[in-house]
């Protein structure tokens, strides 16, 4: 079997994440998108409702499961039999790091990276701006899918 991750913190999970994990999907027989558990970031949401939200949102997707995982990613992916990590590149700034972390996980665990490049529409998302934006009372709706505004909404009322 073909198995691609799409790794991330998805803190929470946007349009543009959507758009790489649905194109994935295509390319792949199955498609694991990979939740990174980091407990020094501090984050919005948790792990768990993390994967929630990205288990709402990629239902329409039979191919595509959601899992969490800690430490190095090539380990993740020698243990679950995954040959290719899927990144998207939204712009030459994402590039250099993009590279770097490509080069690495391939040294460590010949795994191979592919980039899609990031649909248009998408290429200033990010989780960070979204939070952001929502949180000073910005409308984030053709940002995020209408489950994740809803989570945003109520998430960030309770801790602003
Ligand atoms: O959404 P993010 O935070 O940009 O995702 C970064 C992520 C999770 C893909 C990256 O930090 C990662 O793979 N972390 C796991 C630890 C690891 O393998 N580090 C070495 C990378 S070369």
């Amino acid at each position: 079997m073909n198995r691609a991750i799409c790794p991330g913190s998805f803190d929470p999970v946007t349009n543009g994440h959507l758009d790489i994990i649905a194109r994935a999907s295509v390319l792949y027989d199955e498609v694991v998108v990979g939740v990174l558990v980091n407990e020094s970031k501090e984050s919005l949401f948790s792990v768990t409702e993390r994967q929630e939200l990205l288990r709402a949102v990629t239902t329409s997707y039979p191919n595509v499961r959601v899992d969490s995982f800690r430490g190095l990613l090539v380990d993740y992916c020698r243990a679950h039999e995954i040959s290719v990590i899927i990144k998207g590149l939204r712009a030459v700034t994402d590039f250099d790091y993009e590279l770097q972390m490509a080069q690495m996980n391939r040294e460590l665990g010949s795994t191979e990276t592919v980039f899609l490049a990031t649909n248009p529409l998408y290429s200033f998302l990010s989780s960070s701006l979204v939070k952001e934006v929502t949180r000073y009372g910005g409308d984030v709706s053709a940002h995020v899918p209408e489950t994740v505004r809803i989570a945003l909404l109520a998430r960030l009322a309770t801790s602003p």
